[in-house]
């Protein structure tokens, strides 16, 4: 049966490197704080009017698709995961067709925000596209710049010490290989707890969920056009403009659902924990990580953690950590791969592949 499988993978990081040493002088936090609570160590950032979420993707993109083996002109649908994106709108999907030079061929470009879990959504997406006979080169790119928009003051640190930037991209194409691509993808939902991990202004609630959390009258809506409740000075003043997290909750939620969800792909391709050569997690926590490790019963060579050395880069991670997996030769052909992410929304999901 058709189905997909990553034929060339490719991932960028920026050269700068921000240590835990260099957080401390500018908010206060630590080293030893940070890396006992995360296991980070360090974090790259973008270039400052240099380079963006899209130009990022756009190089982690192009070594994707050389190693597929086709030209950029051939690509007939881009998925985009980003919650970090150059702008409100267009996504960043028509952006980096743009900077790749291949709009001449008007191949679709979708984006899509679901923040952590975005590229394993995206993986189901171009699947399930390449399952139906749609399209036959589909570029998928997880890319962000999260360094433009944290709270780099001390109000900030439970969430800025963990995020970094960074892209990975893969070209996904067709095979009827019952040995290679894509076994299955699972993906989950629960709004429940959206604004549990949040990044809500500016935007078009209009103070309604703070205000059934009752901060809406700190916001000083009553006299505000509408255009002023999108954005305002107040809220930039106050830091309503940074993302939001309730750490622990996250936390909780996360070691319960990674498992389930590996667990659920498993057990519908009739697999084991124990038929498992490597699991990717998203990079979200290396706490997380170890505990999601115990409870699946696999050796430390058969889950790839790079978060030491990159951060969370959210839609990033998974390729990245893939790619870098794939390049020391810790995942080699025949070799089956887990993938699983969970996020704000929050969404969360997993995908089995034969390498
Ligand atoms: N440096 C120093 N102290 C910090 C800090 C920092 N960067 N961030 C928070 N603190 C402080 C808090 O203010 C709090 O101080 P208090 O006890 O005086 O009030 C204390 O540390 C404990 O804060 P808490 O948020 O309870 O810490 P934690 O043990 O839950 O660790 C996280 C925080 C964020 C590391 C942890 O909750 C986590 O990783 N959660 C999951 C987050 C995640 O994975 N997000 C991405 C999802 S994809």
């Amino acid at each position: 049966m058709l189905h997909a499988k990553i034929s060339g993978i490719g991932y960028y990081v920026p050269e700068k490197v921000v240590t835990n040493n260099d957080l401390e002088k500018v908010m206060d936090t630590t080293d030893e704080w940070i890396q006992e609570r995360t296991g980070i160590q360090e974090r790259r950032y973008g270039k400052k009017h240099l380079e963006t979420t899209t130009t990022m993707g756009a190089r982690a993109a192009t070594i994707a698709i050389e190693r597929a083996g086709i030209s950029k002109e051939e690509v007939d649908f881009i998925i985009f995961a980003t919650l970090s994106p150059d702008y409100y709108f267009p996504g960043c999907g028509v952006l980096v067709q743009r900077e790749l030079g291949i709009t001449q061929s008007e191949a679709g470009a979708l984006d899509i925000r679901n923040q952590c879990s975005g590229f394993v959504y995206g993986l189901s997406i171009a699947d399930q596209f390449i399952r139906s006979g749609m399209y036959k080169n589909v570029l998928l790119i997880g890319a962000e710049m999260h360094s433009m928009g944290l709270d780099f003051s001390t109000r900030g640190r439970n969430v800025t010490v963990i995020f970094g930037d960074g892209a990975g991209a893969v070209l996904l194409q067709p095979t009827e290989d019952p040995d290679k691509g894509i076994l299955t993808t699972k993906l989950h939902s629960d709004g429940t707890f959206a604004e549990k991990l949040a990044f809500e202004n500016p935007g078009a609630h209009g103070g309604y969920h703070l205000d059934k959390r009752g901060e809406a009258h700190d916001l000083q809506y009553s006299d505000a056009t509408y255009g002023e409740m999108f954005i305002n000075e107040h809220m930039i003043q106050s830091g309503q403009i940074f993302p939001v997290m309730d750490g622990q909750f996250v936390f909780k939620m996360a070691v319960q659902k990674f498992p389930e969800v590996i667990m659920e792909a498993l057990a519908s391709a009739n697999l084991t924990t124990s038929d498992i050569d490597m699991l990717i997690p998203h990079q979200a926590n290396l706490r997380i990580s170890q505990f999601v490790q115990r409870k699946l019963g696999l050796r430390d060579d058969q889950v790839w953690n790079n978060i030491q050395r990159y951060g969370n880069t959210t839609a990033a991670s998974i390729p990245i950590a893939l790619c870098e997996a794939i390049e020391a030769g810790a995942v080699k052909p025949g070799d089956l791969v887990c993938l699983a992410a969970f996020g704000s929304g929050f969404t969360w999901g997993s995908a089995l592949l034969r390498w």
